[in-house]
Formats: structure tokens, C-alpha cells, sequence
């Protein structure tokens, strides 16, 4: 049973290569968090693993991923093996840690964690990777989830295979909650007049607060995912002017309709 949380579909190819090694199924969190009929209820077969996949925000796991593991409730839960993959732009600092102090008050408890460098997507500061950079990165993505593959088939425990980055706990514990302090603020975001109305940016976003009359209008409880600007299909979408001439940037093996929050 793997949870899988992805903006722009870095983090979908992972949980879907892990999937179809191990034949697990994959769960949508933000289609769960997004649903009415929502009682965050999943019964585990005898051994299923259980996976958390996501990408990591300023040095954390999204706060949605946070709010979901503090609302499920596992059945049939018997010390089962638990994984997680972050993958990132460059490192994850501990997201390991915040993730697992969050599991251990659900009394459950991470076995193995591992990170995967993968092309950046936020662009509020920075930029996309070169297309060379790019291509590299998912071409290594690809050897590092062989191996993730086969020690989440063995089962792995207590392998930790991730890139923190310099003086991790700082990343985590100072620049992260002023992340979420300040950077969540839906107030920047804009649209221009190539906007066509395709309401894709509706479609994808991960947390279901955007509403296209004519144009998108945004709600308040953003994730930060970005992917209204990287997926619309005319760069009609700006933060600011922090994304203004800024490149776009969408996982090339995952396609558009299986980003869309259905619900
Ligand atoms: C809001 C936000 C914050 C991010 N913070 C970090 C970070 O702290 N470290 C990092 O290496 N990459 C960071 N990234 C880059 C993403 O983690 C990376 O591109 C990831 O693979 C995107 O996955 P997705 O395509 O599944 O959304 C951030 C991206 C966003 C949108």
C-alpha cells in the first residue's frame, strides 16, 4: 500500500516503479484528503508494506502528508514494514525524522528511508534544471529506484539512504516553519491574458482550491505544489514576479490525465 503525494510527477514515477516491482497498490493522498466520503480507513493484507512518497518542501515533508498520516487509521496494522522516498532537488535535510516522530504517534514506526535527487520544480526561488541536468537526474532516479526496489523487497530494515544536505536539523527545524509561515500565501499567484480557461490548473491542483470561472481564481489552503504553473499549457500562470521568465517543468513519464485530482 503505497500513499503518494507528487506536484509535478517526480514523486508518482517513483511511487509507480516501486508499485509495479513490489505489486502493491497505490493511494493517492491528496485525492483521499480531497474526497468527501473520507474516513482514512485501510486494512493491510498479512506482510503489505506500507509506503509514504513524496517530495520534500523547504527541508519536510508537505504538511498534507502530515495531516493524512495524523488522520489514518491502519487495520489489520502488525509491525508491518513502513518506507518512505522523498525525492528532492537537491536534499532533504530531515525529513526522515519529522516523518517518523509522526508515524510513532500513530504507534507505527519507519523502517527504511531513502531520497532521490530529481529536477527541481520550485521556481518562486531558483529555477528549472538545465535539460541536461534534467535528463541526467531522471536517468540516475532510475538506478537509484532498482536498488530501492529490491531492498523494500527484501525488507529490508533500518537502511537510510538519503542526502540531508548541510547542517540538516537547521534546514528542517528553522527554515522550515518559516516556510510554512510565510511561503503558503496564495496571494501572489496571477494570470495573464493567454489564459484560454482549460481549467487544467483546476484539475491538477493538489488541493482542490483553485476555481476557473473564466480565469483561475485561487482559495487559501495551498500546498505549494506549483503545479497550476508548471502544467499550464501556455504559461499563463505567475508567482509574482518570482516565476516571470522562469522555466516550466513536468515529469516526461507521467502524463496529464494521471495528475488530475479526480474525485
Ligand atoms: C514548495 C517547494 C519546496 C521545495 N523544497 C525543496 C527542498 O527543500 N530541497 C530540495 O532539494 N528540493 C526542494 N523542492 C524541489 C522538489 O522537492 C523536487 O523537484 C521534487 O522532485 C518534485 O516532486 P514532484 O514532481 O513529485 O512534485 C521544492 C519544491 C517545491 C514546490
Amino acid at each position: 500500500m503505497i500513499f503518494y503525494f507528487s506536484g509535478t510527477g517526480n514523486s508518482l514515477e517513483a511511487a509507480k516503479s516501486i508499485g509495479n516491482y513490489n505489486d502493491e497498490r497505490l493511494i493517492s493522498i491528496s485525492k483521499e484528503m480531497n474526497s468527501e466520503n473520507r474516513s482514512f480507513e485501510y486494512t493491510l493484507k498479512d506482510n503489505e508494506v506500507i509506503g509514504f512518497v513524496f517530495p520534500v518542501y523547504a527541508w519536510a515533508p508537505p504538511k498534507m502528508v502530515l495531516q493524512f498520516i495524523e488522520k489514518l487509521k491502519i487495520n489489520n496494522y502488525n509491525d508491518n514494514y513502513i518506507f518512505s522516498v522523498a525525492t528532492c532537488g537537491e536534499n532533504i535535510g530531515d525529513t526522515m525524522k519529522v516523518l517518523d516522530n509522526c508515524l510513532n504517534k500513530k504507534g507505527m514506526k519507519l523502517s527504511s528511508g531513502f531520497s532521490i535527487v530529481m529536477p527541481n520544480n520550485y521556481i518562486i526561488m531558483g529555477n528549472i534544471d538545465s535539460k541536461e541536468v534534467e535528463n541526467k537526474k531522471l536517468q540516475f532516479a532510475q538506478e537509484i529506484l532498482k536498488n530501492i526496489n529490491i531492498i523494500i523487497k527484501e525488507r529490508r530494515v533500518d537502511i537510510f539512504q538519503v542526502e540531508k544536505g548541510f547542517l540538516p536539523g537547521i534546514l528542517t527545524s528553522v527554515i522550515n516553519p518559516l516556510f510554512n509561515k510565510y511561503a503558503m500565501n496564495t496571494k501572489k499567484f496571477n494570470v495573464n491574458n493567454k489564459c484560454t480557461g482549460c481549467r487544467i490548473c483546476e484539475k491538477v491542483c493538489n488541493s482542490k482550491i483553485i476555481r476557473v470561472k473564466e480565469k483561475p481564481e485561487w482559495g487559501n489552503a495551498c500546498t505549494q505544489c506549483l503545479a497550476c504553473i508548471h502544467f499550464c499549457p501556455v504559461k499563463a500562470i505567475e508567482y509574482g514576479k518570482n516565476t516571470q521568465n522562469k522555466g516550466r517543468y513536468k515529469n516526461p513519464n507521467i502524463s496529464i490525465s494521471e495528475m488530475q485530482i479526480t474525485i
